[in-house]
């Protein structure tokens, strides 16, 4: 019987959310996406997720995704959210609107477990660095199947700029840069993060990476550099997972190991096979 549970992913600009099968990794529904709301402030965001919670009729506990540092549910940063978001407890916020249990993880490092637990990451003996290209740029750092939770490489600075400004897939959009000239940034990028880190493989996320073949043969690394397993699905469900995780395992910090779920199976008789 399959274990099911609630992913919802909070972006730059939009806020999507389904219902995942926790055995598979795979989505157990459509997703359903409403627009971030702008000014993308606590009570404004909150009312969205609940409207995608809502939606699905979803009454069991819900992962979250935030785009932001977020420890032990608070936010810490804003980069690509309003600024008062910083301090605010995500968690208590969004499970006030829901009604519901919530767990809220950093977007990249959701999508970062979504990829070593079944996707691209899976097995990898060495480090693994996924970067996800969106709005921002999030990063999430796993070894043998445990995440280093926060890490925020999508800002370190290059030429004088924090580079999520010049590399991201919003920037290539906002300057319409073409591949080729994008591609370019991306090596500087991708070369700072292979000088410091010396990573096994790079796994690129975000939107963008569906078009994978248009930039990632252009980056040449020491390093494998491949499109992430879920693309833009990762988020919604690597947060369902942590989230069913964390229920397991209650406490603060998001060391979850990768790993395939536990036999135990629950399943809540209110989620919809499709949206
Ligand atoms: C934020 C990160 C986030 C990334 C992707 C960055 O601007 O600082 O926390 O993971 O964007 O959304």
């Amino acid at each position: 019987m399959a274990r099911l549970g609630f992913g919802v992913d909070i972006g730059g600009s939009g806020i999507k959310g389904a219902v995942v099968d926790l055995g598979s990794g795979t989505l157990a529904s459509e997703r359903y996406k409403v627009l971030t709301p702008q000014p993308s402030t606590p009570a404004a965001v909150a009312g969205a997720v609940a409207e995608v919670v809502r939606h699905f009729d979803w009454h069991d506990r819900v992962g979250c995704t935030f785009p932001a540092v977020v420890q032990a549910g608070v936010a810490r940063t804003a980069a690509n959210v309003d600024q008062s978001w910083v301090g605010t407890s995500v968690d208590k916020v969004l499970s006030e609107a829901t009604g519901l249990a919530v767990s809220v993880v950093n977007d990249a490092d959701a999508a970062g477990i979504a990829e070593a637990t079944w996707g691209a990451a899976m097995g990898a003996s060495g480090l693994v660095v996924v970067v996800t290209l969106g709005t921002g740029i999030g990063t999430a750092l796993i070894y043998r199947g445990m995440l280093v939770p926060n890490s925020e490489l999508g800002h370190i600075e290059l030429e004088g700029v924090d580079y999520e400004k010049k590399a991201s897939a919003a920037a290539r959009e906002r300057e319409g840069l073409s591949w080729e000239k994008w591609a370019k940034r991306l090596q500087r990028y991708f070369s700072a993060l292979e000088f410091y880190l010396r990573p096994e493989m790079f796994v690129v996320g975000g939107g963008v990476s569906r078009r994978a073949d248009k930039f990632l043969p252009l980056i040449s690394l020491d390093a494998k550099i491949v499109p992430a397993h879920f693309q833009n699905e990762a988020g919604i469900i690597g947060a369902a997972y942590m989230a069913s995780e964390a229920a397991e395992r209650p406490g603060p910090g998001w060391c979850a190991p990768a790993k395939g779920p536990s036999p135990a199976a629950v399943t809540p008789e209110a989620a919809p096979a499709t949206a």
